[in-house]
């Protein structure tokens, strides 16, 4: 595994964090931006990550320095030219997406699997953008990817048996569970959860309770780590709402139709814990009820 090189394209939240954990594995990564501050921002949000392991007296400097000295941050895709496997996990825009695809699929070796974290845009659809499409397979992480165990597996149309099998071995190298799912809008997870956020959005539009109470019934009730709402505001408002348009456009069913409020906070700019306010406060450091608004 130590000759094994992949390449992580994106180094926001998920990209930086999906670096980390295969550099944890052994691998060599190479973590790649369009800007040098953006690569910068993903080092040092994994170089704090690691410093709280060490805080935690969970590992030594030693094993710091060495899971770091395993990351090489850049901001050109030359570097990704030997990766065995390319994780793509930039922002949720699918044009982008088939750039970057369409231009790695001329540098790098044939035999490269090419990996989408995308949460909902179709597999198969950005497979389409590549000569590889029987190595081109989704790989998905969930938030935060050091923490949460499993990853989704989905392989598009033309995946082959192979490929899925390459990229069930990645992640179980990675110590994490793998589920395989078919290349259906918002593939298993994001599609359950979509359906329960909804209907947390009900609830909240019915009055039948406040979003405080929402998110404390579902974590004493039925042990979710994280009420709907808390989730929503941690995984960011334009991720989900983009999740929900994937599902309404793709099943062309009205059940997934984006709730109205919840578009009317994106549009106002609050995103959730990333801009200090969503269905709640953070502005103040602590995650507070909002009182600016009524919801
Ligand atoms: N990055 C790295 N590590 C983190 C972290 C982060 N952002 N947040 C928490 N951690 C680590 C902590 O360091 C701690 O590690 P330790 O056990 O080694 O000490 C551990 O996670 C637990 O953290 P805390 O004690 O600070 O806090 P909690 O016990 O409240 O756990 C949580 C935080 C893990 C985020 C937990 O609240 C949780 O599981 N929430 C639900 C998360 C979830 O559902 N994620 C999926 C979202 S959907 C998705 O990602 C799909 C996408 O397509 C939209």
């Amino acid at each position: 595994m130590e000759n094994q090189r992949i390449a992580v394209i994106g180094a926001g939240q998920m990209g930086s964090g999906i670096a980390q954990v295969a550099a944890e594995a052994g691998y060599r990564v190479i973590l790649h931006d369009i800007a040098p501050d953006f690569v910068r921002n993903g080092m040092s949000r994994i170089d704090k990550a690691l410093s709280s392991q060490v805080q935690k007296g969970k590992i030594d400097e030693e094993k710091k320095r060495g899971v770091l000295s395993r990351i090489q941050g850049t901001v050109s895709y030359d570097e990704a030219r030997d990766a065995s496997l390319i994780v793509e996990a930039v922002f949720e825009d699918a044009d982008v997406k088939t750039k970057i695809f369409s231009a790695l699929d001329e540098i790098c070796r044939p035999e490269t699997v090419f990996a989408t974290n995308t949460s909902s845009i179709q597999v198969t659809r950005l497979a389409a953008s590549v000569k590889r499409a029987d190595r081109f397979i989704g790989i998905h992480f969930f938030n935060p990817p050091q923490v949460m165990r499993l990853v989704e597996i989905i392989p598009g149309l033309k995946t082959s048996p192979e490929t899925v099998l390459q990229a069930r071995q990645f992640v179980q190298s990675l110590k994490k569970e793998s589920v395989l799912a078919k290349d259906v809008p918002g593939f298993l997870v994001n599609r359950i959860n979509a359906a329960l956020r909804l209907e947390a959005y009900n609830c909240l539009l019915e009055g039948v309770a406040s979003v405080e109470d929402i998110d404390k019934a579902l974590k004493l009730a039925l042990g979710h780590p994280m009420g709907p709402f808390e989730l929503a505001d941690f995984v960011g408002l334009d991720v989900g709402l983009n999740v929900l348009k994937t599902l309404h456009d793709g099943y062309k069913d009205p059940k997934w139709r984006p709730s109205l409020l919840l578009e009317k906070l994106v549009l106002s700019g609050d995103l959730g814990r990333k801009t200090g306010k969503g269905w709640y406060d953070y502005t103040s450091g602590q995650k507070t009820p909002r009182t600016d608004v009524q919801f």
